[in-house]
């Protein structure tokens, strides 16, 4: 998740039970016109594994040039410690300005083009290519079923279907039936991911058990509770989960502000990091109270005490 899934939050849901991670996705012209930024985002820490690295375009022979610097790791600024287990295509992104320039989620308008995306990429890569779909542009167009034929096609090893079209964004709740259906229309070797609205394990059982998909993807219940991955886990083999105690939420919170800032700098670090850190008071008595002081902190040591200092138990 652009602005979540980055190396430092990755360790943690590793930590917390996640087998597969899959990077901030990344601008496959920013990387080929060596923009430094872009460098940070594919950043990959010892023990970020196996995580695949995303990238969005929708020029084909863009998206292969990056692909290639991307599994080679020859570009400028990219420090792998552990290296890329597969490429991602978006073929997702709903955002206005990702749409508008014809990436994201606009490529379901068009089965063949990403169709043609997909065998690019896989010409100039070694590393497997997988792709992250919708379940169409909008009612209308309710196309997964054509789109991820069309990648499998193309050489995409996996599809993970997020069962929502992208006039919907992320609101009403998902229709698990279009995961189904691209699961049966998907040769077996192809694996389906079901993605949408999976927060427990009850929902993550029912996606498996009315979509039969081969795996499930976990976006926003794992900002502030990267543990969820366990918890799932826990479910399927029907053991029980102990819920994190708020001193050991807290205790992570710091732990990833730390390691954000040590990555971004202080300045950018604290900036990203108080978002990020809400995640992690939500729920707890006086959180909103705790947001405002860290709005207003501007330093490591301060964004530390307001965390440690607080009387949780109140
Ligand atoms: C803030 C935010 C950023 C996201 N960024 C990405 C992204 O970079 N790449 C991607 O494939 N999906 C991205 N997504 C979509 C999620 O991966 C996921 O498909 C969607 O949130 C539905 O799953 P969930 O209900 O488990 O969150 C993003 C979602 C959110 C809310």
């Amino acid at each position: 998740m652009a602005g979540f899934t980055d190396a430092p939050f990755r360790l943690m849901c590793f930590e917390g039970g996640c087998d597969y991670a899959i990077s901030e996705m990344i601008s496959s012209k920013a990387l080929i016109y060596k923009d430094k930024k872009t460098a940070t985002l594919a950043y990959m820490p010892k023990g970020d594994t196996p995580t695949a690295i995303q990238l969005f375009g929708h020029e084909p022979d863009t998206m292969a040039a990056a692909a290639k610097m991307i599994s080679d790791g020859s570009f400028e600024g990219c420090l792998y410690e552990e290296k890329p287990v597969a490429i991602d295509i978006n073929i997702g992104c709903p955002v206005k300005k990702i749409a508008l320039s014809g990436d994201g989620s606009a490529l379901m308008k068009d089965s063949r083009l990403c169709h043609d995306i997909v065998s690019a990429v896989k010409a100039k890569t070694d590393l497997p290519v997988t792709v992250k779909i919708r379940a169409g542009w909008d009612r209308h167009s309710k196309n997964a079923v054509e789109v991820a034929l069309a990648c499998a096609k193309g050489g995409a090893s996996a599809v993970a279907v997020h069962a929502r079209t992208r006039e919907e964004l992320y609101n009403p709740g998902i229709d698990m039936d279009i995961i189904a259906r691209v699961r049966d229309a998907l040769p077996s070797e192809v694996s389906v991911i079901g993605n949408g609205d999976i927060c427990d394990g009850r929902s993550a059982v029912e996606m498996v058990e009315r979509t039969a998909c081969d795996g499930i993807m976990i976006g926003r219940a794992a900002l502030g509770n990267p543990w969820i991955f366990n918890e799932i886990k826990a479910a399927f083999s029907g053991e029980d989960f102990t819920p994190m105690s708020t001193e050991n939420r807290i205790q992570a919170a710091i732990h990833l502000v730390s390691h954000i800032v040590e990555l971004k700098g202080e300045d950018r670090g604290i900036r990203e990091a108080r978002g990020r850190a809400a995640h992690f008071i939500r729920g707890i008595r006086g959180s909103a109270e705790i947001r405002d002081r860290l709005n207003s902190t501007l330093t490591l040591e301060d964004f530390k005490s307001v965390l440690s200092d607080w009387n949780y138990s109140e």
